[in-house]
This record gives C-alpha cells, sequence and structure tokens, in this order.
C-alpha cells in the first residue's frame, strides 16, 4: 500500500507520518496519534461528533483524508482544556449539565469555540442555528444552549 508523508500541526505539535491516502484525519487523529477526544459516530458528516478546527475553522474530521490536512493546523477538544482545568466553555458544560452521556460533547465544544469566535450569538436562536449541526441524542440541547449563552454573556 502507497503512503504519503505529511506533517500536520495538531494542537500546537507538528507531527509527521506516513499514511496511507485514503486515511480519514478522524483516525488519523484518533488512531496515530491518541487523540481520542474527537469522536467518531456515523463517519458521513451528519452528526457533528467528530468537529476539529482546520485552520482555525470547525470542520468534519470523518470527511477529510488526513492529506488533505497536510501543512495544515488542527485543533481537537484535547486544546480545549483538562480535567482540573477546564477553559471557560468547558466549565460551563459542567456547570449547566450540559451532557449526558457525552458522546456529542467534543463536538459540541469545537463547534462552540468556533461559534464564539465568530459571531455575536445575540440570541438563543442564533446559538442553536449554529449547533445545528451537532446532534445530541440526550440533552434535547437546551443545557447546551443555556451553556455558550452563559459564555456569551460572561464575555460582554
Ligand atoms: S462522525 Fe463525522 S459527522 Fe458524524
Ligand atoms: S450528551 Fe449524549 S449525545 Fe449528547
Amino acid at each position: 500500500m502507497s503512503t504519503r508523508d505529511i506533517t500536520v500541526t495538531v494542537n500546537g505539535t507538528a507531527h509527521r507520518h506516513a499514511v496511507e491516502p485514503r486515511l480519514l484525519l478522524s483516525d488519523f487523529l484518533r488512531g496515530m496519534l491518541g487523540l481520542t477526544g474527537t469522536h467518531v459516530g456515523c463517519e458521513h458528516g451528519v452528526c457533528g461528533a467528530c468537529t476539529v478546527l482546520l485552520d482555525g475553522d470547525s470542520m468534519r474530521a470523518c470527511l477529510m483524508f488526513a492529506v488533505q490536512a497536510d501543512g495544515c493546523r488542527v485543533e481537537t477538544v484535547e486544546s480545549l482544556g483538562r480535567i482540573g482545568q477546564l477553559n471557560p466553555l468547558q466549565q460551563s458544560f459542567h456547570e449547566h449539565h450540559a451532557l449526558q452521556c457525552g458522546f456529542c460533547t467534543p463536538g459540541m465544544l469545537m463547534t462552540a469555540t468556533d461559534l464564539l469566535k465568530k459571531y455575536p450569538l445575540a440570541t438563543d436562536d442564533e446559538i442553536r442555528e449554529g449547533l445545528s449541526g451537532n446532534l445530541c441524542r440526550c440533552t434535547g440541547y437546551e443545557h447546551i444552549v443555556a451553556a455558550i449563552r452563559a459564555v456569551v454573556k460572561e464575555r460582554t
């Protein structure tokens, strides 16, 4: 099987690997780099669980090949914070009970990170529209919206 050398900067560290051209970015992150915070649900771009930031924009890691990220900067949920050192968005999810099973949470956090950077999120409708590409089976979304709303309020 032929491989291609790629270099992807993930959470601030450059990773050089030989990969098969068919390897998905989500599998590269999880399988080769051990960054299993990026979840894989549908694997065809519907659920949003695999959302990461690619050069600053939210992106479905299951819809890209790793070779397409060659030379790019990727941020995964592991870049946000860690246990005992949650970032404000993670802390808000914690405080507002914005997760149950947690499967959707990494994608929700990465999408929300992107939304918070780019949009005023002045209304709950705007937050809901921004999250519309991320599916959650458990929460009914109310607490997720509340968590993001609290971060918006905090920054104004
Ligand atoms: S696993 Fe990528 S969108 Fe569902
Ligand atoms: S918390 Fe279970 S899928 Fe969202």
